[in-house]
């Protein structure tokens, strides 16, 4: 899995574990399941721990990441932990002027519209993410044989922040910005690509198996636009990080349209959202690239369908693990993050009933 990188010497070697497994298309001895905001607040002792500690702080205090990075981990007997922070931590370790929200996500204080804005984006100090170097070098210390995911927030989804100054429904700042002002555009995507590369091989470094990066809203864009202003920028991150050899998500929301050219942007799994059944995202990667290896996928239950009662619970994870048999290689999922209300006995019931079915 590992090759030669100064992040060999950290690295666990975990071939068998069927996550990276399945990454590499072989056929792991059951399918793996992780969930995308498994760790957070459908835990009773998420909330308890966070309590009084406000969320940018836990995700630079390294005994509280790890703690909640573990937690999904010990109740649902998870194939991966992915690590506990946010796709904002590298903005804010550059010293942007912004905070997460309870009930409404990140919020920037002077949202980056103009050029004169873009120009004024500090640089990011690698040493500012030290307590989450730190806190990865526990973890996979603590995991014994699970993988850590390590994660980032794609240039075009942090932008959306940065430029709406908040989430948003159209984006529509963020899309005029991109046609009125390409060349302030790219310049944009341009450094939030520095932030992103660095926040992920500031991980890869203290040891992470894999990497999932989050285009959660890429899925606002025609492919059209996709691929002229935002896959140059995915690439070169994705291309980045190749060094390490470890598995590359790339995961967004809505984006049955944009799924090779996500794939082109370096992905060796490409994350599927609950819209196209998983058989369906084969069958588009593999016309769009005839001659490339069969894909790799990862999805994509409904998040929603986690309220729907165990029988349709059941009936819908059996169809994925059946459609996902499709592809070489399937990582069963979400196709979005678990929701804060979602019922986490479900959660392990998932996990069983995945590990149950050959
Ligand atoms: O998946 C995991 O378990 C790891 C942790 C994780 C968090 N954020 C923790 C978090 C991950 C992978 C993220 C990524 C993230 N953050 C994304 C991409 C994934 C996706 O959902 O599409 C995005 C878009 C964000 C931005 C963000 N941060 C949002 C929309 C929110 C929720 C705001 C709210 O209160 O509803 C956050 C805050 C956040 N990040 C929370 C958690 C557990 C909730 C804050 C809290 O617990 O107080």
């Amino acid at each position: 899995m590992t090759t030669a990188s100064s992040a060999q010497s950290v690295r666990r070697d975990l071939a068998n574990a069927p996550l990276l497994a399945a990454a590499l298309g072989q056929d792991p001895a059951r399918t793996p399941v992780w969930f995308m905001r498994q760790a957070g607040r459908s835990l009773p002792e998420y909330r308890k721990l966070r309590e009084g500690t406000p969320m940018l702080q836990a995700c630079f205090t390294p005994d509280m990441v790890v703690e909640v990075t573990m937690q999904p981990i010990r109740r649902h007997g998870v194939d991966a932990a992915i690590f506990f922070s946010d796709i904002v931590v590298p903005l804010k370790a550059a010293g942007i002027d912004l905070d997460i929200v309870p009930g409404t996500g990140p919020v920037v204080a002077s949202p980056v519209r103009d050029e004169q804005a873009v120009t004024a984006l500090p640089e990011l100090d690698p040493a500012n993410l030290d307590p989450i170097a730190e806190a990865v070098g526990v973890l996979v210390g603590e995991l014994g044989d699970v993988p850590l995911i390590g994660f980032a927030g794609a240039p075009f989804t942090l932008a959306s922040y940065l430029i709406e100054g908040g989430p948003s429904r159209h984006h529509e700042r963020t899309k005029a910005l991109m046609k009125a002002e390409p060349d302030v555009w790219h310049a944009l995507l341009g450094r939030i690509a520095d932030y992103t590369l660095e926040f992920l091989k500031v991980q890869l470094h203290a040891g992470v198996d894999a990497i999932q990066l989050f285009d959660s809203w890429a899925g606002a864009l025609s492919e059209r636009d996709y691929r002229e202003f935002v896959l140059p920028h995915s690439q070169r991150v994705l291309a980045g990080l190749a060094f390490a050899g470890v598995p590359r998500i790339h995961f967004g929301v809505g984006t049955a349209e944009l799924l090779p050219a996500m794939r082109e942007a370096g992905a060796d799994v490409v994350g599927v959202d609950w819209r196209l059944p998983l058989d369906e995202a084969v069958r588009r990667l593999q016309a769009a690239a005839p001659d490339a290896p069969k894909p790799v996928v990862q999805g994509n239950l409904d998040p929603a369908v986690l309220f729907a009662g165990w029988d349709v619970v059941e009936r819908e994870v059996r169809r994925i693990v059946t459609e996902g048999k499709a592809a070489a290689g399937h990582i069963f999922n979400l196709g979005h993050g678990v929701m804060p209300d979602t019922d986490p006995t479900v959660l392990t019931r998932v996990v069983e009933l995945v590990h149950s079915i050959r």
